[in-house]
């Protein structure tokens, strides 16, 4: 599922209000993704498509007092809730679109994003945009509470083998534009894809079996 950006403004604003009461008990799967970044007190990390900020907090713990934790999100109104619900004192929120971050080459030492993937107009773009942002040895992580088939199952769809988050798509994409898969998990109540950021002319990884 990939849309225009106004689209998915229009979609996210209608949901804006009710995105948390819809989704009350997911505050222990965001903390554990967040426990997989391995992020380090002083880090700088990005919560892109950050939605209401609820990885925010756990972000804002990993890094401490003296890291920086930063929030973008391309619907307003999701932000809004954000800032409703405190979060922005967790974080420095933008308005801004992942695939066109307003940060310098190499500012960021990982990226969460949950959810965000599969709305990027062209994951090409928005994933290369990452790792523009992201230093050498830094990390992505792209999360969602439901594995593929459970979120295609709660949607009424079928699961696709063209689905941008299925692991032989995603691979091949996460290589050509500057990243490694390190770990994948497709479970019923986990999605989490880890990749970390080469370096110029370093192997990215074969392709899975
Ligand atoms: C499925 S929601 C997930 C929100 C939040 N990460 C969460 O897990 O609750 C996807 C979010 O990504 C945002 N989004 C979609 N495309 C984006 C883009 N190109 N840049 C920044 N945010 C984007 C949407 O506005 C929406 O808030």
């Amino acid at each position: 599922m990939a849309e225009g950006r106004a689209a998915v403004q229009e979609f996210f604003t209608e949901r804006a209000a009710r995105w948390d009461a819809k989704f009350p008990d997911d505050g222990p799967a965001y903390a554990s993704a967040v426990a997989a970044l391995g992020l380090r007190p002083g880090a700088t990390v990005l919560d892109g498509g950050c939605g209401t900020g609820r990885a925010l907090p756990p972000l804002r713990d990993a890094v401490g007092p003296s890291g920086t934790v930063l929030g973008a999100d391309l619907t307003p109104a999701m932000l809004e809730q954000a800032v409703l619900k405190g979060r922005d004192g967790a974080a420095w929120l933008l308005c801004a679109d992942a695939a066109r971050l307003p940060l310098r080459d190499g500012a960021l030492d990982a990226v969460f994003g949950a959810g965000l993937i599969s709305h990027l107009p062209g994951p090409e773009i928005g994933l290369r945009e990452l790792a523009r942002t992201v230093r050498a040895g830094g990390v992505l992580a792209l999360f969602h509470p439901l594995g593929r088939a459970a979120l295609a199952a709660r949607q009424g769809r079928q699961v696709t083998s063209d689905d941008v988050r299925a692991e032989r798509r995603l691979q091949p994409l996460l290589a050509a534009t500057g990243w490694r898969l390190d770990s994948y998990v497709d479970e019923d109540n986990r999605y989490l894809a880890l990749a970390v950021r080469i370096r110029a002319g370093e192997p990215t990884g074969g392709d899975p079996a």
